[in-house]
């Protein structure tokens, strides 16, 4: 097997080529990244040459894609600008990688003929009420928020009319909240541990209440690959592992881990549109593929995740001033 990878130089992407190359010995990965503040190749740091290639280019290239694409096996596309509040404040850049890219990428595994998987997120689904029960499955009518989820529906949107007017052999997931290794300092959780490590309190929009379904990374790459090897062409998959905790228990958490007064945190103005709740039903996956999710203790994930950020302060902190700088002009 010879995989693209997509912004495999970002956190999922990252954590996803790792996993991939534990599991898959005999596979050749190549990752076509564009290292935008989002990527950074020391994420791929000890992958042997013989097993393993980088690409430093941008997925809206029609020419460099169309070679990738013509000289592997199969994609998994996750390359894409991620960031909410960004989209809120610079929408361009969405429209342009998400939409243009992911229509690069189709019109080559079309011409090449060859297995796509693309990987989006629950947030297409628009937000559930946070006192219902009623989760997102592979049924629920999209209705996005956001820039960032309007441009990653638009981009789903884009893979199902090319697997039903040209057949071309695609599956799609749509994940909850990632947590782990190698998040950008810019997301909810690395922002609030390395806030903590740095003596500055930690920030929570609005009252705190909005829910999000938290799984861990590595989780979220079984699930991919599971897709990718057994997974029905044209299908969707939900992905998720009962994860659901308001933004303030997640923040409580956090501060009781890193031995803080639960209490020491600040409210910041609201993200405009926030959504409210997501959450996950994700029985066909499980059922259909087998996939169980191994890393369901939420607050272990959590405690291994400070570690990690503990631990490898070079990495993080060449980005947190410019990240911190951001959301002063936001007031966040
Ligand atoms: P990220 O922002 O950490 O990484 C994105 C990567 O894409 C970076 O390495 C960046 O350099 C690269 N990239 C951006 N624009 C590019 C371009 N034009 N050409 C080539 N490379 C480009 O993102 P992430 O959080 O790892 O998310 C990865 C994917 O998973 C995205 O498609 C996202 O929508 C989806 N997703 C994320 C989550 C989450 O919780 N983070 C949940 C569900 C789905
Ligand atoms: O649901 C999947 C999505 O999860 C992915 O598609 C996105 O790419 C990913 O960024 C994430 O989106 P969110 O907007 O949910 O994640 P974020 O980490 O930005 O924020 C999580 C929640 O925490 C959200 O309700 C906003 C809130 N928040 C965020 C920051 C940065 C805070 O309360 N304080 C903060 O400092």
């Amino acid at each position: 097997m010879r995989l693209l990878v997509t912004g495999g130089a970002g956190f999922i992407g990252s954590n996803f080529v790792h996993y991939v190359y534990k599991h898959c010995p005999d596979w050749h990965i190549t990752v076509l990244d564009k290292l935008t503040y989002a990527g950074d190749e020391k994420n791929l740091a000890g992958l042997e040459p013989n097993r393993f290639q980088f690409i430093k280019d941008d997925i809206c290239d029609e020419a460099t894609v169309d070679k990738v694409v013509a000289d592997c096996d199969a994609i998994v596309h996750f390359a894409a600008e991620t960031h909410v509040d960004n989209s809120l404040h610079g929408p361009d850049r969405f429209i342009y990688t998400n939409v243009v890219g992911t229509y690069q990428i189709l019109e080559a595994v079309r011409k090449h003929d060859k297995r796509l998987h693309h990987v989006s997120t629950d947030e297409v689904y628009g937000d559930l009420e946070p006192d219902s029960t009623e989760k997102f499955s592979e049924t629920t009518p999209y209705n996005p928020s956001s820039p960032y989820s309007a441009t990653k529906a638009a981009s789903d949107m884009l893979v199902r009319a090319w697997v039903r007017s040209y057949k071309i052999k695609a599956t799609i997931s749509n994940c909850s909240n990632n947590y782990g290794p190698y998040q950008h300092v810019e997301k909810f959780i690395p922002r609030a541990i390395t806030n903590i490590l740095l003596g500055q309190k930690p920030k929570l929009y609005g009252k705190g209440l909005n829910i999000r379904d938290w799984i861990y990374t590595e989780d979220h790459s079984s699930a991919v690959l599971a897709i990718l090897e057994k997974g029905k062409l044209g299908e969707t998959y939900m992905v998720g592992a009962n994860g659901e905790k308001s933004n303030q228990e997640v923040l409580e958490m956090t501060l009781e881990l890193m031995g803080k007064p639960k209490d020491w945190y600040e409210f910041v103005s609201d993200r405009p549109g926030h959504d409210l709740r997501y959450a996950i039903d994700a029985r066909k996956i499980r059922a259909e593929l087998g996939w169980t999710p191994a890393y369901t203790d939420f607050k272990k994930g959590l405690a291994a995740t400070i570690e990690w950020y503990k631990n490898n302060r070079d990495w993080w902190q060449p980005q947190k001033a410019e990240t911190e700088a951001k959301y002063k002009e936001l007031g966040r």
